[in-house]
């Protein structure tokens, strides 16, 4: 038998024969077991409740409460300790019925001092196997509930998941959760499971001030019966009882909740083992918990983040329209000119596979490209007749001016170039400022030719427009010189295949003729 004496298993023996105690204590102590005595089984019942024991040795015969009825009030009481009953020569079907009651073994006195050394091995070994099963189980417990909610970002499923295994393991009638509310400072029933027939309608609620005294003492709330009022308040302390076990939920030395279980069943009691378990739990609890409301916080962080910035967008895109709407009001014959070079500056971008959030920024360009001929007067953008050299030296001045209008406000900055530099021309003939090839940033160059396409295809006040396969030969014979070569070949081929779509879509009236 693998159980060592020197294990200093705790044995109690009842008996009211004052020599058959003294020599079970005297060879068991012998034996290296630590043994205390008591003459009845009143007496080993309180000093059950009081002190933990792996083994108690019986006599059956006893005044006030006999073997049997001990045994019968260990099960009721759910104390965990093994028996073993000690009865008279011919006494064989006591010993059996005892059994049944759930004594683990017995001997029959007079009893030879090997034979109850075997019985003690034997019953000890046994209790060492019960305990490690248990151990085991609950290991096994643990392991799965934090599997389950270690990466949960979902706060009632963490709490639904840990009030199951609570009332499961120990077995109660009721569990509980309260929750800290931060803001509030009181705590909130967040989950319930009710288990059992015999529990009453709706869970006792503790007083937290109570409980968290004892929390901060360190003392552990397990309490059977009456003595568990004092963790309610008057007017809420629960009828019938039975027994009650509290912990906390932690997180950085502070409480954050509490999670209670609550036996109505009589004779149910919980014990140490399960309020540690329980403790365990509760700190998976707690750390998930607090992982969730992180997760919780900091994805809402990045939502409202994400607001801010689309409200951002929308204003930005209502500012590009605002100016855009600003110069067509100013000049009649252009309408719809900004909003024609964007859809074309698009379908060369797009064709070129640039990124999206650049394909944006050229659009956005397009739209805004003439913005500076907000400053241009009225009558010479209209002006049906040729332009005085004064006049053509002012009109020159809208990619300057665009630049100006938009400096002042940092999100159009990304615009400016479009604004700038769709003058300019790929062999340094332009205006401004006289940019030759790829110097001109590629928005210059992708509106320049949009632009072009789209007051030749439209009306102006000093011409007609023209038609789109002139347009397209003047964009061709410019290649190289008004425009970059290699744009101005994908533009024509890109326009081509949209006008060939448009006109498949039945669209063909919206196209330039
Ligand atoms: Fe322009």
């Amino acid at each position: 038998m693998p159980v060592e004496p020197n294990d200093a298993a705790r044995i109690l023996v009842v008996d009211d024969e004052k020599v058959i105690r003294e020599i079970l204590a005297e060879f068991l102590t012998l034996e290296g077991y630590s043994v205390a005595s008591v003459e009845d089984g009143e007496k080993a019942l309180t000093e059950l409740r009081i002190r933990p024991y792996d083994l108690v040795i019986t006599d059956l015969k006893m005044p006030r409460l006999s073997g049997l009825q001990l045994l019968e009030r260990i099960g009721e009481e759910n104390i965990s300790v093994l028996t073993v009953i000690m009865t008279g020569f011919g006494t064989v079907e006591t010993a059996i019925e005892a059994m049944k009651k759930g004594a683990y073994d017995y001997l029959l006195k007079p009893f030879k001092v090997e034979e109850v050394i075997h019985v003690v091995r034997r019953a000890l070994y046994r209790q060492r196997l019960q305990a490690e099963n248990i151990r085991l189980r609950e290991a096994l417990t643990i392991y799965k509930v934090s599997e389950a909610i270690a990466l949960s970002h979902d706060i009632e499923h963490i709490l639904d998941v840990v009030l199951r295994a609570a009332l499961d393991e120990v077995k109660a009638d009721i569990a509980t959760l309260h929750l800290l509310d931060p803001r509030s400072g009181s705590y909130e029933e967040r989950v319930k499971v009710v288990a059992s027939d015999s529990a009453p309608h709706g869970a006792p609620a503790p007083a937290f001030a109570v409980l968290a005294e004892q929390f901060a003492q360190g003392a552990p709330i397990l309490a059977h019966g009456g003595k568990a009022g004092r963790f309610f308040t008057e007017q809420h302390a629960p009828d019938e009882l039975s027994s009650f076990v509290a912990v906390p939920l932690q997180v950085r030395a502070s409480m954050v909740g509490v999670l209670n279980v609550f036996s109505f069943t009589p004779g149910k009691k919980f014990d140490e083992g399960h309020r540690k378990l329980l403790s365990v739990l509760a700190s998976r609890a707690a750390s998930a918990i607090d992982n969730a409301r992180l997760y919780g916080e900091l994805r809402a962080s990045n939502d409202s983040l994400t607001r801010a910035n689309l409200s951002l967008e929308e204003m930005f895109q209502q500012t590009v329209a605002g100016f855009a709407q600003a110069l067509e009001e100013s000049d009649l014959y252009t309408r719809g000119h900004s909003e024609r070079v964007a859809v074309y500056s698009e379908i060369l971008t797009r064709g070129l596979t640039l990124p999206d959030a650049e394909v944006r920024r050229i659009v956005q360009a397009g739209v805004m490209h003439d913005v500076g001929k907000i400053g241009v007067r009225y009558d010479m953008l209209n002006k049906p007749g040729k332009l005085t050299p004064e006049e053509v030296a002012v009109f020159r001045q809208h990619p300057e001016k665009g630049k100006r209008i938009l400096e002042p406000v940092p999100c159009l900055h990304g615009l400016i170039d479009g604004c700038w530099c769709h003058h300019e021309w790929f062999d340094g003939g332009g205006y401004p400022r006289g940019l030759r090839g790829h110097d001109i940033p590629l928005v210059g160059r992708v509106v320049a030719i949009a632009d072009a396409y789209d007051a030749m295809t439209s009306d102006r006040a000093y011409r007609r427009a023209l038609p789109h396969e002139v347009a397209m030969g003047e964009i061709e014979r410019c290649a190289g010189t008004q425009f970059d070569p290699e744009l101005a070949d994908a533009f024509i081929q890109l326009v081509e295949a949209w006008r060939r779509g448009m006109i498949e879509r039945g669209q063909g009236s919206l196209i330039p003729r």
